[in-house]
């Protein structure tokens, strides 16, 4: 769509049910603030530039809201006296004057941006005001939409609604489409005479039929307009996201043998044929390819993890995990800002940081890369068919070459180079009959103790 489009987020209720330190708007659905995911609707439903409407935190909210190629505006509203009220907050991004004026609540995350786009179809149709509605079986607390021949001719306030008017089960999802054109003398036109004595933005749907403007509905899935009031709603909500991104990555052909066990971020990206075993956890920025496995108990951040390659069970990915096509990492292994060739094996309680694993290199059970001298961090580089033996330390900077052996137990502080065979432990000795001489003095001594009484 080429018309222009700003969208009024709506962020300055006072979150007391939240009992937070930090404005609503801030806590997370799948590791991203809730205002961001808002903001992602907007934006793909066309929305370039964005207005805030925040009662705190203005700065934080207009950061966590930020969206690619989107101008994001904060307006303070200092006193909270309706949602009409609150969108004029934003008059001075209104005034600009833009094709398309969208309100969206920062509080409901679950929105996507198919509700707007209907919305904003009708505003290219010819509408002044489309309000975008829902139908429910609870519907207690909402604005109903009341209709006479055939058209939307009011929004009543529950607090403002006869028992005959309360019945209707189409509802205000609070979120609309104005005519952008004339939205600021639409809204500017909102009085305050009513139940609660607030500037309610429902209002517009009389204002602009009594202004010869045409006013229509579109109606959005209940299960995308679940506001966030409280911890427990917020839980709620979290639950829903998870589901919808579960439900949508199987369908892409991704196997997840107990889904509701997984937790997804919301950018967590994995291909066709990978299989997510239960109990794994993604934190942001993880892409697993096409026939990866991630074995249960894992939890991956910041990684990716390439085609044919596996993980765990019990592995953490912390950010910079590379994993090469057909690579393992294996269990209670950690791996962070590393690169972990194509077919190399990583297999047992290990430790892998700022390091360069080349392809089909082993690394033996319990090695570490001890890459932090308390103040900073070194690398450590690993060629390709090198073998690692188990408990090893690798004293970062350091680099084994292709094809070299460490000794298990060795504690490796300068460079082996290719082909070479590094031993950096104790010699063994080993003392005939050494064992039972001792053990034959302690049992002496016992015996003597014990006589004494
Ligand atoms: C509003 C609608 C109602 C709709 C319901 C859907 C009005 C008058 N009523 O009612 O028809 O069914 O939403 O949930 O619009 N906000 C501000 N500043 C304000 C007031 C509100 O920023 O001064 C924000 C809140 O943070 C919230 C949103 O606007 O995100 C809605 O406010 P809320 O008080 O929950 O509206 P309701 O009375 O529930
Ligand atoms: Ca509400």
């Amino acid at each position: 769509m080429s018309r222009s489009c700003l969208a009024v987020i709506l962020a300055a209720g006072d979150s007391t049910r939240m009992k937070s330190s930090m404005s609503k708007v801030l806590h997370p659905i799948a590791s991203r603030p809730m205002i961001a995911h808002v903001m992602a609707a907007v934006a793909s439903a066309g929305m370039t530039d964005a207005a805030l409407v925040v009662g705190r935190d203005a700065d934080a909210v207009a950061k966590a809201g930020a969206v690619e190629d989107v101008t994001v505006e904060a307006f303070l509203q200092t006193e909270r006296l309706g949602t009409g009220h609150a969108v004029l907050a934003a008059k001075d991004a209104i005034a600009r004057g833009y094709d398309d004026v969208l309100v969206a609540y920062g509080d409901v995350p679950l929105i996507t941006s198919g509700p707007f786009l209907a919305a904003r179809q009708k505003l290219a149709e010819g509408a002044d005001v489309v309000v975008i509605g829902f139908h429910t079986d609870k519907p207690t607390g909402y604005g109903r939409l009341l209709v006479e021949n055939g058209e939307l001719v009011a929004i009543r306030e529950e607090k403002d609604a006869t028992e005959e008017e309360r019945k209707v089960t189409w509802c205000n999802s609070g979120l609309m489409a104005i005519n952008g054109r004339k939205a600021l003398a639409l809204l500017e036109k909102i009085g305050n005479d009513n139940a609660k004595g607030e500037y309610y933005l429902t209002d517009l749907v009389e204002i602009a039929r009594a202004a010869g403007g045409r006013v229509v509905a579109v109606d959005a899935p209940e299960a995308e307009l679940t506001g966030c009031n409280n911890r427990a709603e917020l839980a709620q909500i979290e639950k829903l996201w998870q589901e919808r991104r579960r439900y949508e990555l199987m369908l892409s052909g991704v196997t997840m043998i107990a889904p509701e066990t997984v937790f997804l971020a919301y950018d967590t990206e994995i291909g066709q044929d990978a299989v997510i075993e239960p109990n794994v956890v993604f934190g942001p920025g993880v892409t697993v390819e096409g026939g990866a496995v991630v074995h249960a108990f894992s939890h991956l951040e910041g990684a990716h993890v390439s085609a044919g390659a596996t993980v765990g069970p019990f592995a953490r990915l912390r950010p910079g995990a590379h994993l090469a096509a057909g690579s393992k990492v294996g269990n209670f292994c950690e791996v962070k800002k590393a690169e972990i060739g194509e077919g190399a094996k990583v297999n047992h309680l290990t430790y892998i940081g700022d390091a360069f694993v080349g392809a089909h290199s082993n690394i033996g059970a319990g090695t570490i890369t001890c890459n932090y001298d308390g103040v900073n961090k070194h690398v450590t580089r690993i060629g390709a068919n090198a073998f690692i033996g188990s408990n090893s330390a690798l004293v970062a900077p350091i680099s084994i070459g292709d094809g070299a052996y460490v000794a298990s137990g060795s504690v490796i502080t300068a460079d082996v180079p290719a082909d070479a065979l590094a031993l950096g432990r104790a010699r063994q000795e080993v003392k005939p009959e050494r064992a039972k001489v001792i053990r034959e003095r302690a049992l002496a001594f016992k015996a003597a103790k014990k006589a004494k009484g």
